[in-house]
């Protein structure tokens, strides 16, 4: 099976799982399922999750166990993507092509649907510890807890938000980029170790590859909101213009930050390739976010 046909395998496992893990919108109050299913099933590249059950896979863990915590984590990638784009934050009215929840729910139960996917997110992993009685488990969903909280995403999202409008430097820029990304990209890779079963050796390296990823993830994603369309990336372009937002392009123009990314995400390579013969997809997988246009 080619890359491509690989991916779309993995893809529609995640959107299964995550249709199977969501309560339907028939169930009462059904404007709170409707909500988590707008935001969640609307595109997305299903990234976080796909590496997290790849990584497992290619430590030789099994797919079946990796699965809720694929989708837990993709849930919380989307509660954090519904609260990005808050009038609050950076005002966005468009979303995986669609308009943000804001804008079809209003912001209550756009606030509220970025709780209930957080929330759910516990609640399924911590269902599959108890069922499981796993340290192993327990350890993935500390990783995710991490990568998610006031040590991760969370943090860097705060000082995105406080550094709007004004000038930082490089290292502040790298602090929002480390957190507010590459924390919740490492979460994925830390579980999926630890779901099959590796130790702290193993679970800290591939950490430190998916480190260089993320960061090449965000400055790409930042290159997009000059260069691409909005057919491309299916959310607002000139977003951070807009926001006043220091980014790489804006301190070190767009080929100095492609040569960035393409440099992180080789020496991200370097290191999954010491993984041997099963490190080919994640490989691939990271080569084909450096020229990505979405
Ligand atoms: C967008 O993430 C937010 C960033 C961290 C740059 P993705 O580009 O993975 O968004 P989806 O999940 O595909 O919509
Ligand atoms: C990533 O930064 C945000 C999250 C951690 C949710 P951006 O604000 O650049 O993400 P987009 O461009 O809106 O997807
Ligand atoms: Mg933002
Ligand atoms: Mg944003
Ligand atoms: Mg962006």
């Amino acid at each position: 099976m080619g890359f491509k046909n690989e991916m779309a395998e993995k893809r529609a496992l995640v959107d299964d799982w995550l249709d199977r893990l969501i309560p339907p919108q028939t169930q009462y109050p059904q404007v709170i399922y409707e909500a988590m299913r707008y935001s969640v099933f609307v595109g997305g590249k299903r990234l976080r999750p796909v590496m997290l059950i790849a990584v497992c896979e290619m430590l030789g863990g099994d797919i079946s166990r990796a699965l809720p915590f694929a989708c837990a984590i993709e849930m919380i990638h989307t509660y954090s993507l519904i609260h990005d784009d808050l009038p609050a934050l950076d005002n966005d009215d468009y979303r995986r092509g669609r308009l943000t929840s804001h804008k079809q729910f209003g912001e209550d139960i756009a606030i509220l649907a970025g709780d209930a996917l957080l929330g759910h997110a516990f609640e399924i992993m911590s269902g599959e510890i108890v069922k499981k009685e796993d340290i192993n488990l327990a350890k993935a969903m500390n990783a995710i807890a991490i990568g998610a909280g006031v040590n991760g995403m969370l943090t860097g999202q705060v000082v995105d938000v406080i550094s709007e409008g004004k000038k930082i430097d490089k290292s502040t820029l790298d602090f929002i980029h480390l957190n507010k990304t590459a924390a919740m990209i490492q979460g994925a890779f830390k579980a999926g170790a630890y779901i099959a079963g590796s130790n702290e050796q193993t679970a800290g390296l591939l950490s430190k590859a998916a480190e260089k990823i993320g960061v090449a993830f965000q400055i790409q994603d930042d290159i997009l909101d000059v260069t691409g369309t909005f057919e491309e990336i299916g959310k607002p372009v000139l977003s951070d213009e807009k926001n006043d937002k220091t980014t790489y392009v804006t301190l070190f123009g767009i080929e100095a930050s492609a040569e960035i990314v393409k440099r992180l995400s080789e020496e991200a390579c370097s290191i999954l390739s010491g993984f041997g013969g099963k490190s080919g997809f994640m490989v691939e997988l990271v080569q084909s976010l450096t020229d990505r246009r979405n």
